[in-house]
């Protein structure tokens, strides 16, 4: 199973930082935006990563992260010229898919709990596997219908008048038949490749499955100044009360065995004074 991470887009919520920044670096408590998303794919076992964003920022992503070796992971990086909509990362990503399997997560979104739902949906590789979280206001997303059996039989994009209150997160989990689907969906009205285009493939040929994620588990999205200072804060509490930093990559590489002692150490030299480099200095001495 490959990994994409789509981190590019417009931000224009966020204007006017969006002007010169990217929303995925802006900063959630203590790290990144990016990480989150990031470290959901490496705590699933993906080691192999596409990053896909826009021509400013990709220089900055190979910056923070390098090839992913310090992770013990493989990072490549991609181009998207313009935010042509989330579907066009197949193709954008074909080579890098190969005849694997793909799992998509876009770089501002962002889980927090269980990941089991996660686990179990890759470990499946047929099909399509997308999820359904309560949210209050399912105007704003792609939204899923199910019926008395709780069957998914449609999804609308953010619908006037939603059939339920089941959004669709940025996560998405396929098959290598993502890439022919995504090549072959039009440009909707508003001009993009869209995702849900692609899941109705699926769902019209009986191969989506739409697993619901319980309230236990947060999904936070972030393309909105509230919702970053919301998730912020989030976090703040959270690694505050516990002292454990949530998407800490070098710890869940250390931890994962994707790098041995001696790379961890080698990683923390490299690192400047700071909170983030004393709390891996604890995770190493209490390893
Ligand atoms: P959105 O939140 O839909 O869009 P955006 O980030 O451009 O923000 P805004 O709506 O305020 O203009 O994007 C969700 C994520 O997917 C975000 O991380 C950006 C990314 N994205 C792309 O990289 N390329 C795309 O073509 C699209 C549609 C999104």
């Amino acid at each position: 199973m490959k990994g994409i991470i789509l981190a590019g887009g417009a931000g224009s919520r966020l204007y006017p930082v969006s002007k010169v920044y990217s929303k995925q670096l802006t900063l959630i408590y203590d790290k990144p935006l990016i990480y989150f998303p990031l470290s959901i794919l490496m705590l699933s076992n993906i080691r192999e990563i596409l990053i896909i964003s826009n021509e400013e920022t990709i220089p900055l992503y190979k910056k923070l992260f390098d090839d992913g070796s310090d992770y013990g992971i493989r990072i490549e990086y991609a181009l998207q010229t313009a935010p042509n909509g989330i579907a066009e990362s197949f193709i954008i990503g074909e080579d890098f898919i190969g005849n694997d399997g793909a799992t998509l997560i876009l770089g501002d979104n962002i889980f927090y709990g269980n990941l089991d739902f996660i686990y179990k949906a890759m470990a499946k590789n047929d099909g399509a596997t997308i999820f359904g979280y309560r949210v209050n206001d399912p105007e704003r997303y792609g939204i899923v219908e199910f019926d008395d059996k709780g069957k998914a039989i449609s999804i609308e994009e953010k619908p006037a008048k939603p059939r339920s209150n089941f959004a669709v997160p940025g996560l998405y989990v396929y098959d290598n038949e993502v890439v022919n689907i995504a090549k072959n969906i039009k440009p909707s009205p508003r001009g993009e490749l869209e995702i849900t285009d692609v899941n109705n493939v699926y769902l019209n040929k009986g191969k989506l499955s739409v697993e619901k994620i319980g309230r236990g588990v947060a999904w936070l999205d972030t393309g909105t100044p509230e919702s970053l200072l919301q998730a912020s804060n989030f976090f703040g509490v959270i690694e505050d009360r516990q002292g454990l930093k949530v998407a800490c990559i070098e710890e869940i590489a250390f931890n994962k065995g994707f790098i041995d002692q001696k790379k961890f150490e080698s990683v923390l030299s490299k690192i400047p004074k700071s909170l983030y480099k004393t709390y891996l200095e604890k995770i190493l001495k209490e390893h």
